[in-house]
């Protein structure tokens, strides 16, 4: 069975000292899970000082971006070559990526190569806008997005990648995507990498939820067949919610392999 996977995505909040102290309370109360595995993605600034204090056993690192190229005079950026041996995941493509720094498909399709060229499993991120889903386009820009963002890996590369679904229009909204829309999606991005990659890789990648996600709605959305997991923005800064969620995961998957 695959590990329940949690990533809660810091976005540009906490100072040193201010992550410092969420990853003591985190330590406190998420006890290792064997079905569960927990990711921190800090800003680039406190991945070092948080990578020397956390507990490995309980949480690994991950980057919220970086740059697809190696090395070269870019003022400014930070590689994945240089994140590489730091962090075990790479967000690539989160919405607020490619609204705000006008990230496209192709640029992901590049930091994709980079993250697993330097070794670092990316997390991609996709979804659809409100309104490309009034549209009725939802599938097709989520097609263009996966199917740009795995082109340039092998079959066993794109078995282990993560992809996220996160509906730009529930991020932040309060309330997480409908359990109908959901299930769609996801079976649907399974497809899109099926058509790719075939069957054996579309069933290994793991596919994340995101947008709202809060303890209240973990049991329901992880109930959804193929969700391995989330990706967590908000409550991933409280630590008691996100203890919360990680809780509520274990629960879940605890109950899950008893009846198996
Ligand atoms: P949210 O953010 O949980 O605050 O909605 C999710 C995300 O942007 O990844």
């Amino acid at each position: 069975m695959k590990k329940t996977l949690i990533v809660g995505n810091w976005k540009m909040h906490l100072n040193t000292q201010q992550a410092s102290l969420l990853v003591r309370r985190l330590g406190e109360r998420v006890p290792q899970h064997r079905d569960i595995e927990t990711v921190l993605a800090p800003s680039m600034l406190t991945l070092q000082p948080i990578s020397l204090e956390v507990d490995r056993r309980k949480f690994r690192l991950a980057a919220q971006n970086a740059n697809a190229q190696d090395l070269g005079a870019l003022t400014g950026e930070v590689s994945f070559a240089m994140l590489s041996g730091l962090v075990h995941y790479g967000i690539i493509g989160h919405s607020e990526r490619r609204k705000y720094f006008a990230e496209t498909n192709k640029d992901v399709r590049a930091k994709v190569a980079a993250a697993v060229r330097n070794e670092i499993t990316p997390i991609i991120c996709v979804g659809e806008t409100r309104v490309e889903r009034t549209n009725h386009e939802t599938k097709q820009v989520v097609r263009e997005q996966v199917v740009t963002a795995l082109r340039d890996l092998t079959g066993p590369e794109a078995a282990e990648v993560v992809i996220a679904y996160e509906p730009v229009w529930a991020i932040g909204a309060g309330r997480p995507a409908s359990a109908a829309a959901i299930t769609e999606v996801v079976a649907y991005i399974r497809l899109i990498i099926e058509g790719q990659f075939g069957k054996n890789v579309a069933d290994a990648v793991r596919i994340l939820y995101g947008g709202s996600v809060e303890p209240d709605f973990v049991a329901n959305i992880l109930s959804i067949d193929g969700v391995d997991g989330f990706l967590v923005g908000g409550a991933s800064l409280n630590y008691q919610q996100f203890a919360d969620i990680v809780t509520k995961a274990h629960q879940l998957a605890a109950a899950k392999e008893q009846h198996a």
